[in-house]
């Protein structure tokens, strides 16, 4: 793949299937629903089962195809409403109206998925190689000193241009002057420092001096006016797995050197999970730690964040439309892109190296 095709968008696209992607939040399985998602172009079927145990399976009845999701939860189990066959938590059948024989081959296919931190995370490739240690730690997101509410977004793009987007934090001080970044200043005087190129994915950290606080931080804090420090570092790991923390400190208290006099805190994750190679799932929570019992504080933020989204969504999914009408656009870097492109090539070589293996065991003799 040259390195063009590597910056853009669906071109020849394949998806890693061999790693953990966020299928849903937990709390998308409450009360016993039944969730269709389409996840790298597959449909699959999400439910927790009434023992508490959370199930993904293929969202297709293997008698007629009907999808399971337009069934009904029994137990752990899910029955096809069309002609009643009943499948277990494993995809196995367990039962046909009128039918004694159980046939081996009558099942769905199952995923592995394992619920941590209100995430649920799903694998789509080898269930052989579903290692629950490979799932990102993040903490925050079970830690209730950390509040926030968990959302979720639907895109119309291709989830590489979402991880591009938030791979250059520059374009904080344009697409979000008067939102999340607060002012242009923030693309020229603040440099990405300490960019780490990580095994699979990077990470790096910005510093803002003696700023005015951004409207999303203004709006929750008492002092309205005060100049601070900024400083966010994070993480992007593949597949789209974005990591982040926030400090803000009054301007000169010490932030720099590690002090804590003021220090208020957010920590942020989101993840990019491809629906099909033009659609993608967008999941994200912004926690901090400083809202006490004012749950306003979440709110507020839930709402600046969403704001600011939108400003990302408009121009992400304009992009998207205008390359899908002319892919071979060669897309020229900056030296900002250095991180992204690091990424994509990473990523290139694991589906490359994925898409080896699996044609290799599928020759005959082999
Ligand atoms: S299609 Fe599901 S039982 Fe017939
Ligand atoms: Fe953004």
């Amino acid at each position: 793949m040259s390195a063009n095709a590597e910056t853009q968008a669906g071109k020849g696209n394949v998806f890693l299937r061999n790693c953990w992607y966020v299928a849903a939040w937990d709390h998308e399985l409450i009360d016993g629903k039944l969730l269709r998602r389409t996840l790298l172009g597959e449909h699959v079927l999400l439910y927790r089962g009434e023992s508490g145990r959370t199930v993904a399976l293929a969202d297709r009845c293997c008698h007629r195809g009907v999808p399971l999701s337009m069934g009904r939860l029994e137990g752990d189990c899910v029955r096809c409403m069309y002609h009643g066959l009943k499948f277990d938590a494993t995809g196995k059948c367990i039962q046909i109206p009128g039918q004694d024989m159980l046939p081996a081959a009558m099942r769905a296919r199952s995923y592995p998925v394992v619920v941590k931190g209100h995430v649920v995370w799903i694998w789509m490739g080898d269930p052989a190689g579903a290692d629950p240690a490979l799932i990102i730690d993040f903490p925050y997101l079970s830690d209730p000193a950390w509040k926030g509410l968990p959302s979720y977004m639907h895109y119309q793009a291709n989830y590489l241009l979402i991880v591009d987007n938030l791979s250059d934090f520059s374009h904080l001080a344009f697409v979000h002057t008067n939102t999340l970044g607060g002012s242009e200043e923030y693309a020229y005087v603040t440099k990405p420092m300490n960019i780490e190129k990580l095994e699979r994915g990077f990470g790096m950290e910005r510093w803002h001096h003696d700023a005015e606080p951004p409207p999303f931080h203004r709006r929750v804090i008492p002092d309205k006016t005060g100049k601070l420090d900024r400083r966010n570092s994070f993480e992007m790991h593949i597949p789209g797995i974005f990591l982040m923390k926030t400090l803000f400190s009054p301007a000169g208290s010490g932030l720099t050197e590690g002090l804590d006099r003021g220090v208020r805190q957010y920590r942020n994750c989101q993840f990019m999970t491809p629906e099909t190679e033009r659609t993608t799932h967008f999941f994200w929570t912004y926690l901090n730690d400083f809202e006490g019992d004012d749950s306003t504080i979440s709110h507020s933020l839930l709402a600046s964040l969403i704001e600011g989204f939108m400003e990302d969504k408009a121009l992400i999914e304009a992009q998207q439309r205008d390359l899908e009408t002319d892919p071979d656009f060669p897309m020229l870097a900056i030296r900002a892109d250095a991180p992204l492109t690091h990424f994509r090539r990473t990523l290139t070589k694991l589906i490359a190296a994925e898409q080896g293996q699996v044609n290799a065991s599928a020759r005959p003799g082999q």
